[in-house]
């Protein structure tokens, strides 16, 4: 499924929807959803650093002390490497409170400086996961809708990143995204998930 964003005197920007697991994607800048320590963790952070090897925490490790909610940084993505993905950013979302402890800005800054540092590296496709809609607990619709509109937003201005892709790994994420998705763009567009190819 795709959404369209306008840009103006040029080529329109995309949001796709896939299922699937994010380190399998073959895109210029993988999103990982992190912790403030930037210690690794589980979930789709586990995966991102086991995919990615050592190398990619030891280079955390070096460059930054954390990183607060609403904020991203950026590494290079170790054995991702092979799979022509040049860049890890590491945003760290908000921990779902009740919804009125500043959670929504939280999660679109996240999303935007995610993008925004992708951009600044010349990026030109970025995968991003379901931020905070995991351990940390962020309800799905409001997430969906925060999350779709924030990259939308940051699209339209956007340099050299032209294509986004949300990767879910559960059928749940999946459905509250296209369901957003849907809406945002008319409810005229929805086709079916495409699966994560195997990687060779
Ligand atoms: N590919 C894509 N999505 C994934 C993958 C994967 N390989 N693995 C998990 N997910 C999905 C989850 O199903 C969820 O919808 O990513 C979404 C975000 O869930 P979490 O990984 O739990 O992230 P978050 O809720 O932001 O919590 C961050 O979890 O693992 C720790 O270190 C991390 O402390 C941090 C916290």
């Amino acid at each position: 499924m795709r959404l369209t964003v306008p840009r103006s005197g040029r080529t329109p920007a995309t949001i796709e929807l896939e299922r699937g697991d994010i380190t399998l994607l073959p895109v210029d800048a993988i999103v990982n959803a992190a912790n403030s320590a930037l210690a690794g963790g589980g979930g789709v952070d586990g995966a991102i650093h086991r995919a990615a090897g050592p190398g990619l925490m030891a280079e955390l490790r070096s460059r930054y002390r954390g990183c607060p909610a609403g904020s991203a940084v950026i590494t290079a993505s170790g054995r991702l490497a092979e799979h022509g993905v040049g860049w890890v950013v590491h945003a760290v979302g908000p921990i779902w409170q009740d919804g009125r402890s500043g959670e929504e800005g939280l999660l679109r800054s996240a999303y935007q400086t995610a993008l925004h540092l992708a951009d600044e590296a010349g990026a030109r496709s970025i995968a991003f996961p379901a931020i905070s809609c995991g351990v940390y607990g962020y309800p799905l619709d409001p997430a969906a809708r925060v999350a779709l509109r924030s990259v939308g937003d940051g699209l339209a201005s956007a340099r050299t990143v032209e294509g986004a892709v949300f990767v879910l790994l559960d059928g749940r994420a999946f459905e509250a995204f296209r369901q957003v998705m849907a809406d945002l763009s008319g409810g005229t567009r929805a086709t079916p998930a495409r699966r994560t190819p195997p990687r060779p």
